[in-house]
């Protein structure tokens, strides 16, 4: 394959939404940043230079990063941070994935305005499995805060409460026509009459799963999270932040312009979000209009309301791999990870400014109880590398320490997880199931799990509380899809295996920014095999230490 070079330079850039000009974290000037494009078997290199006041990491979300774990990029997980004025340069090779990806910043919420699209077109000389599309257009969702996310996080995270919502969604960083002050800067996609296109739909928001559309068009699915699946038709998408979706549009339809539109899915009882819609525009061109004409409105879509759990379940219960594929049967490590909300009590006294989350508490998150703490001199994988003592221990839960109703009427004496820096260690190799199940503890909701370094096949899935007698039976063992975030339901669980072939310290962690800041997150650390091959590679020379 190639290698493509890039700069990636972190600086403030002012940028004008609803109606306001502040300064953001962009790469090069760009909101979004760069898109990357590249054939699979390629190698990217990118060197990213910090001249922002922030720290700074940047993560290639859905990229295997085969034995270059010292490129993945979460801050103290695979690297110190980027320091303002520092540099660092991430190398790596993309194995056998193609579609859409995506990249954004891994350091506090500076993925608010640091993002951008990765796109993996087929090897080289290699085709798509489906119509070679007329065009290509990347779309990806966000978020965008009035004030800046830092700040909103810092002040949640000091005063112990939930942070603001965000104050518009964005289609390529436009809120679009429905905005004040955003009509003439609406992303518009240029189509023609009788194509079949291709939209690489990112969901690059912080803290909301999004359904999109388009009026009167039907989707076709083909891949996603850079696997291509089994084509499927569908009017509507669900996406949590994290994943992709590949689809193909046909543009059938009278010549006209018709609106793409996003809006939350908002699985959570009671808890605040931004029920705002985004859009963009998809514009036939017309001979009869050229540069000076009217544009007519365009047509608007109909979008599931924001608790239709109903619509978002059937539309991520349909990804099949489009063939039969080579799952593990027998299972090394049967693990069950509960994840979910919780909430912190406050020693007296620090009440009042500190603990401002529900009756004078704060909130917390949690996986099997564990509210996940990040080192600060050191990351976790240098640590596990160098055999240093004391920065981590590996005694993270197989199993929930308790058993209990997750998806019931939890009792407050279970709402209060530890903290700790707790990993799991996997053998090389070893061939894992985790059931990830949602708890009802404050509130239940749908949580966008990302696993680092691995895809994973999803072979499962449902509502309540997972019965191993019961449940084994619905395992699809022929044809799961191949993903890296899965949506586990709203008072509900996933199933998902992997074998452990990528040695080094992998993050798992909710994709809501919010709920990560709170502790949704664990780490594994696969264990080097017996070769060179199947061990973790030096660390580059330029790599941040703290
Ligand atoms: Cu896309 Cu750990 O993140």
């Amino acid at each position: 394959g190639k290698t493509h070079y890039h700069d990636f330079v972190i600086q403030a850039t002012p940028v004008k939404r609803l109606c306001k000009t502040h300064n953001a974290i962009t790469v090069n000037g760009q909101f979004p940043g760069p898109t990357l494009e590249v054939n699979n078997g390629d190698t990217l290199v990118v060197k990213v230079v910090n001249r922002a006041r922030y720290n700074v990491t940047i993560h290639w979300h859905g990229v295997r990063q085969m034995k270059t774990g010292w490129a993945d990029g979460p801050e103290f997980v695979t690297q110190c941070p980027i320091r303002p004025g520092k540099s660092y340069t991430y190398r790596y090779t993309i194995q056998g994935q193609e579609g859409t990806l995506w990249w954004h910043a891994h350091s506090s919420w500076l993925r608010a305005t640091v993002y951008g699209a990765l796109i993996i077109h087929p090897k080289e000389g290699e085709n798509y499995p489906f119509t070679k599309p007329k065009r290509e257009t990347p779309i990806l969702l966000g978020e965008w805060w009035d004030t800046n996310p830092i700040d909103v996080v810092r002040r949640a995270t000091r005063t112990g409460a939930a942070p603001n919502v965000s104050d518009a969604y964005t289609i390529n960083g436009q809120p679009g026509d429905l905005y004040k002050c955003s009509k003439q800067d609406t992303t518009i996609v240029h189509v023609d009459t009788g194509e079949t296109n291709l939209i690489r739909v990112v969901n690059a928001g912080l803290n909301q799963q999004l359904f999109f559309t388009v009026a009167n068009h039907k989707f076709t699915v083909v891949g996603a999270d850079a696997s291509y699946v089994k084509p499927f038709t569908t009017s509507v998408l669900m996406l949590g932040p994290g994943q992709t979706t590949d689809v193909l549009i046909k543009t059938d339809q009278p010549a006209s312009r018709y609106y793409m539109a996003a809006r939350a899915y908002a699985s959570a009882q009671g808890a605040p979000f931004d029920n705002t819609t985004t859009t963009a525009i998809l514009e036939y061109k017309t001979a009869s209009c050229s540069s000076n004409c009217v544009k007519i409105n365009p047509v608007f879509p109909s979008l599931p309301a924001y608790n239709d759990t109903a619509t978002a379940t059937a539309f991520t219960t349909k990804f099949r791999s489009p063939r039969k594929v080579e799952l593990p049967t027998e299972i090394d490590e049967n693990l069950f990870f509960t994840v979910g909300l919780g909430l912190q009590n406050c020693p007296r006294g620090a009440r009042s400014r500190n603990c401002q989350g529900p009756n004078g508490t704060r909130f917390a998150a949690s996986m099997n109880n564990v509210s996940f703490v990040l080192p600060s001199n050191f990351s976790l994988l240098q640590a596990h590398h160098q055999g240093l003592p004391g920065v981590f221990s590996t005694d993270f839960p197989a199993v929930p320490p308790v058993k209990f109703d997750y998806t019931g009427n939890v009792s407050r004496s279970l709402w209060q997880p530890i903290r700790g820096t707790k990993l799991y260690k996997l053998r090389y190799g070893a061939k894992v199931q985790v059931v990830l199940q949602g708890t009802s503890i404050f509130t239940a909701e749908n949580h966008p799990i990302h696993l680092h370094g691995y895809d994973f096949y999803i072979i499962a899935e449902g509502f309540g509380n997972f019965n191993a007698k019961k449940d084994t039976a619905k395992f699809n063992l022929v044809d799961p899809p191949l993903r890296n975030t899965a949506s586990v339901p709203v008072n509900g669980w996933t199933v998902i295996r992997f074998v452990a072939d990528n040695p080094g310290v992998w993050l798992m962690h909710c994709h809501l920014d919010v709920h990560i800041t709170w502790g949704l997150a664990m780490a594994f650390i696969v264990e080097n095999g017996v070769s060179e091959l199947e061990s973790l590679e030096a660390p580059p020379v330029d790599f941040p230490v703290c």
